[in-house]
């Protein structure tokens, strides 16, 4: 890499912060555990530690002026103590400048620090400790407090554990109820501040008023790049610490929660021999009655021809609504062609009306022969389940029935977006403002999968295509998570990634692991299609506009970017917002991922709250120039070597939901 390229990569970052990222892997160490299921950060171990860290350190401060960025921490645990008011000896969330700490003490160190490091100011260490012991020595006020570390096992603030509610009282809380808790931790980089809130995982809403409030410059502190994790700790009594999420941004957004809350298993005791053979013996017995009935019940379904969907443990426990695979038979008149909405890579889609209802429904039928992808997809419904925004299209539930997966999603009458971006005979224009709508609304339904919700979800297949307007013309980003169902079993050989081509990040092609930033590649092409009102690729095009981002770049370069557009819209404002979105779009699908923006950022840039950095257009040209020699070379073989580009799509995931 040359020294300037170094210069103008670092430069973006700054200007755009580009990176954020939590989905990379957990590296688990020490006196960890699973109980039933359950992720913990201790065991039965006495005076042991255990820690986990994300994988992947995260930029938490500029490394050029050195400010540091703001950001917001949500996690939830849950501590299960030994004897039933007694435990120890807590646990801490953790910023450190390495990935886990070496060297660590148990007991009253919580797994963080040890007796020659404690208190230095090299350790550069910043924590939030849920102490369940007190300890004198490090000026403990009780048994059940939360505290602001900085370096060391003394708390910076500390209070007992506990949180305000709307009306401004003080209720208690204890940390050892085995209850699950939520800890929201904020740092505000203007007002150098930083809060720690503690509330019962059931309030729908945080506190407003924070239990803990350090005023106090983090920059001395932290480095350029932190690892951030847990750390627990077990003394002479034990505790299980559970970890159930947790959510990081570099930003002040606190994700909204909605989730089954997990009833956590009792401390593992040890000592009780009786208990265990009278379990033994109810189980065999319960195993035997539990044989006897499925045998009849067998016997049953053969006799009445019926076949028995499956029901996966997971689907018991939580996720979204699963029909009746008859309701749905009824509600699309028995899957006749006549209710048949568009096709594509993922199955056939059918409109639908439930029984007994007027809802309307769009019924997805996805076939899948690999039974192992279907598996881990099945999971995942019940995350896309849960996800709630008014740009994304709701999935209501889904059915499964033999080989068969069925997704049930909100009808949206006017289909899908391509029919009007490439306009045949009489459709009518979209103006200027619908268009920007949709940018913005895209934009904001990404955003939310990126950073706003609890795990981050990945797309993996933005087009217009995808996008389907209700009869408000407002945009909702359809078919997430999708895509993941052919990414399983990558070959690097073949090159055969999931997603539409064309729209396919160079990255992408070469590793097969997508990411926030190959849908932000997506979506800057996106924004260019919808801008320009034309495909990313027409062939029949002269030879410098065959390709929509090489011709915008192309027009930026002689100095008026929105010749790049089919039409000028009229008004200076308009033209503005054009110009704006259409260099955005550039930024976005830049060959170098981390010159791209974070979704939240081109929120930002969208909502005119944050500007372009200034000379954007030089850093992108010789960025351009760069590429040229690597990736995309390859990107390009792979493109030529599947015929014609842009037309042949390796899965095209169901298109046009209009008939
Ligand atoms: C204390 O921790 C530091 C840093 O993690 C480590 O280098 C050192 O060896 C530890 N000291 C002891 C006595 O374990
Ligand atoms: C917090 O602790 C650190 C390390 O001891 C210290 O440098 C800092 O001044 C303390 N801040 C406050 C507000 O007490
Ligand atoms: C809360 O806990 C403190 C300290 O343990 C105790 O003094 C106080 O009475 C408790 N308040 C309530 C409302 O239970």
């Amino acid at each position: 890499m040359s020294r300037k390229f170094n210069f103008w990569m670092v430069v973006i970052i700054i200007a755009l912060s580009a990176t954020e990222n939590s989905d990379g892997k957990l590296i688990m160490e020490g006196s960890i555990g699973l109980i039933d299921g359950f992720r913990t950060l201790t065991n039965t171990n006495k005076h042991a530690y255990g820690q986990a860290f994300e994988e992947d350190p995260l930029p938490f401060k500029n490394p050029i002026d050195g400010t540091v960025t703001s950001f917001s921490i949500t996690f939830f645990f849950a501590i299960v103590p030994e004897h039933r008011h007694k435990g120890s000896h807590g646990m801490a969330f953790v910023i450190s400048p390495t990935r886990g700490i070496p060297g660590a003490f148990a007991d009253q160190y919580l797994g963080i620090f040890n007796d020659t490091n404690n208190g230095k100011s090299s350790n550069h260490v910043i924590a939030v400790e849920l102490d369940i012991h007190k300890d004198d020595e490090f000026g403990d006020i009780d048994d059940n407090h939360v505290g602001i570390n900085i370096n060391g096992m003394k708390s910076n603030v500390s209070a007992p554990a506990g949180y305000y509610d709307p009306n401004g009282q003080f209720k208690n809380l204890s940390l050892i109820s085995g209850n699950l808790l939520r800890v929201t931790i904020l740092y505000s980089q203007k007002e150098k501040q930083l809060s720690v809130t503690l509330s019962p995982a059931e309030e729908a809403n945080i506190p407003k008023r924070p239990l803990l409030l350090l005023s106090q410059d983090l920059s001395p502190y932290l480095l350029e790049e932190m690892y951030v994790g847990f750390a627990a700790s077990t003394g002479a009594v034990g505790a299980i610490h559970y970890m159930w999420m947790w959510h990081v941004s570099l930003s002040l957004a606190v994700p909204n929660l909605d989730f089954p809350i997990p009833t956590f298993p009792r401390y593992p005791n040890a000592d009780s021999q009786v208990k265990r053979i009278v379990l033994v013996t109810c189980l065999t017995l319960a195993i035997f009655v539990a044989l006897a009935a499925s045998a009849l019940s067998l016997f049953y379904y053969r006799k009445h021809k019926k076949v028995k969907e499956v029901l996966e443990e997971w689907e018991i426990q939580c996720g979204p609504h699963r029909f009746d695979y008859k309701e749905l038979f009824k509600a699309t008149k028995g899957f006749k062609d006549k209710q048949l909405l568009g096709k594509g890579g993922f199955g056939q889609v059918f409109k639908g009306t439930l029984p007994g209802s007027d809802a309307e429904i769009a019924v997805k039928k996805i076939s899948h022969d690999s039974r192992q992808g279907m598996q881990e997809f099945l999971a995942e419904i019940s995350t896309i389940g849960r996800l709630r925004h008014p740009n994304l299209v709701r999935l209501q539930g889904y059915c499964r029935y033999k080989e068969e997966l069925y997704l049930v999603y909100d009808f949206m009458p006017n289909g899908s977006l391509d029919k009007y971006l490439y306009r045949r005979a009489n459709q009518e224009k979209l103006t200027w403002g619908q268009r920007f709508k949709i940018i913005k609304d895209v934009a904001s339904a990404l955003c939310y999968l990126h950073h706003e919700w609890v795990q981050i979800v990945i797309h993996r297949d933005i087009k217009p295509a995808n996008i389907l307007v209700d009869d408000e013309m407002n945009a909702r980003l359809g078919d997430f998570g999708l895509a993941k169902l052919y990414d399983q079993g990558y070959d690097p050989q073949t090159s055969r990634v999931a997603g539409t081509i064309g729209y396919i990040a160079p990255e992408l092609v070469r590793s097969g692991r997508a990411t926030t930033g190959t849908d932000v590649y997506a979506f800057g092409l996106f924004m260019l299609e919808v801008s320009c009102g034309r495909r990313l690729i027409e062939p029949r095009a002269e030879a410098n506009e065959v390709v929509l981002v090489e011709w915008t770049l192309d027009r930026w370069e002689n100095g008026d970017i929105i010749e790049a557009a089919n039409e000028r819209p009229s008004g200076e404002h308009n033209r503005e917002q054009l110009e704006l979105v259409l260099k955005l779009g550039v930024l976005c699908s830049h060959q170098v991922a981390a010159i791209r923006p974070a979704m939240s950022k081109v929120v930002q840039i969208l909502d005119g709250d944050l500007q372009l950095p200034k000379n954007l257009l030089d850093s992108v040209k010789f960025e351009k120039v760069r590429m040229l020699s690597e990736t995309s070379e390859r990107f390009l073989d792979v493109l030529t070597s599947q015929g014609s580009i842009g037309t042949l799509t390796f899965t095209e995931p169901f298109t046009s939901q209009g008939r």
